[in-house]
């Protein structure tokens, strides 16, 4: 199974974001945050800045929209070049067909799910995405502490997941640090979200190295 890092730019310096972004250029992906103040208590970047990211990032975007209304909003965020897009399933009134048409659009449609959400209900629907989201903390703020009461979901997720023959990925986002990731890795996650692990260390290139390295002596 091959893993995937995807550091958070909450974190980083915004005044000078294409040097931020230029540091990773060893991760798989950017994992943008984007809040709209209602969904979650922050806001942060809409679609103009997105899109300005999406021209300078050396990897590909992954979006990860806490937003209400992401059936209106969310596929704005693949013209704008998400190549990964992810929506809350708390907020979505109609998950299927926003997932069919950020894919028709040719965007991953993820799915995200706070820490009380269950994950029951998408298991038998899980050939409607390209990504579960399992957050491992509330969301809203980088720096906040993993939530390891998360990782029978992400273990269900992942025996669905396997029984499926699906190629789903299993993303955890939150507090994904040195100390962390293995927990994440061995319970099954496959692609990891680390913000300030990466961005508040001194060096974000090497730290993206470090986490691929022990993610990867844990995954199954
Ligand atoms: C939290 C965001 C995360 C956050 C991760 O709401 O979705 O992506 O930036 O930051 P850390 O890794 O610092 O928890
Ligand atoms: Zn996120």
């Amino acid at each position: 199974m091959s893993i995937r890092i995807s550091p958070s730019i909450l974190n980083c310096d915004f005044s000078d974001l294409q040097g931020e972004l230029g540091k990773i250029s060893n991760a798989d992906w950017a994992h943008v945050d984007v809040m709209d103040g209602h969904f979650v208590p922050n806001l942060t970047i809409g679609v103009p800045v997105v899109e300005a990211i999406a021209r300078v990032s050396p990897v590909p975007i992954d979006c990860h929209l806490m937003i209400e209304n992401p059936d209106i909003w969310a596929p704005q965020y693949v013209e704008a070049g998400g190549s990964s897009v992810t929506f809350h399933a708390e907020a979505a009134q109609a998950p299927l067909r926003l997932a069919r048409e950020l894919r028709k659009m040719g965007a991953r449609a993820g799915i995200a799910l706070k820490p009380a959400t269950p994950i029951e209900p998408y298991l038998d629907i899980l050939n409607e995405f390209d990504m579960l989201l399992i957050m491992t903390v509330e969301p809203g703020f980088g720096g906040q502490s993993f939530i390891d009461t998360m990782m029978p979901k992400v273990q269900r997720a992942r025996a669905a997941v396997e029984k499926s023959g699906l190629d789903i990925w299993i993303q955890v986002d939150g507090g994904i640090s040195r100390k962390t990731i293995e927990i994440a890795a061995d319970a099954g996650a496959d692609t990891f979200v680390a913000g300030s692990a990466v961005y508040k260390s001194a060096d974000a290139y090497a730290e993206v190295a470090a986490l691929r390295e022990l993610a990867q002596g844990h995954c199954h």
